[in-house]
């Protein structure tokens, strides 16, 4: 395992590994946990949150489509899928029932705070791989769009507030730490 850093990101790379590689292996991941996010929000807001059920839908299949971007471009290069796949899902399945129960204010916090570090995680990535990985930043600048749009719908909803406060630094730390732990397992 190589220790590599470029951009202001860093990553221990396996034998054969590219930093472009582990970062489309690890966002590979993160699109599969924000999947199963909003698949269990959306189960519980037919009941929470019913006025959010049609925004919830988009974001699903903006989430799909995000994942089968990273899933392609992983299976041209004969690359596998991160060893946090799983986690991500486990993860983005319980704070989406979790968050799901809690009702509107707390699904759309969670967004806010999922998306605000997946935006800044995507800058460096497109940066770090500018010059080395254009197909990486290709796929990278396509998503860039829909991440904003869901952050900037989702922060419309929000009124503010303590709670509000403490489960967007809860969900953002959670975000990085997985993020974390992908770049460098
Ligand atoms: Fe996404
Ligand atoms: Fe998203």
């Amino acid at each position: 395992m190589a220790a590599r850093a470029s951009a202001k990101l860093t990553a221990r790379l396996a034998p054969g590994e590219t930093l472009g590689d582990r970062v489309l292996r690890v966002d590979h991941a993160g699109e599969h946990g924000a999947v199963c996010v909003y698949r269990a929000q959306r189960r519980l807001a037919r009941w929470t949150a019913p006025d959010l059920l049609s925004e919830i839908d988009e974001y699903i299949a903006h989430e799909m489509r995000h994942r089968a971007l990273f899933a392609a471009e992983l299976a041209r290069r004969g690359q596998p899928r991160c060893l946090s796949y799983p986690v991500c899902a486990t993860l983005g399945t319980l704070l989406g029932t979790l968050t799901g129960l809690l009702g509107r204010h707390a699904i759309s916090a969670t967004t806010v705070a999922i998306e605000r570090v997946v935006l800044r995680h995507m800058a460096q990535q497109i940066a770090a791989l500018s010059a080395s990985d254009p197909a990486a930043v290709l796929i990278l600048t396509d998503i860039l769009a829909e991440e904003q749009e869901h952050h900037d719908r989702s922060a419309a909803h929000l009124p503010g507030g303590h709670f509000q406060k403490l489960l967007d630094t809860g969900v953002a730390a959670a975000t990085e730490a997985v993020i974390w732990i992908g770049m460098r397992r």
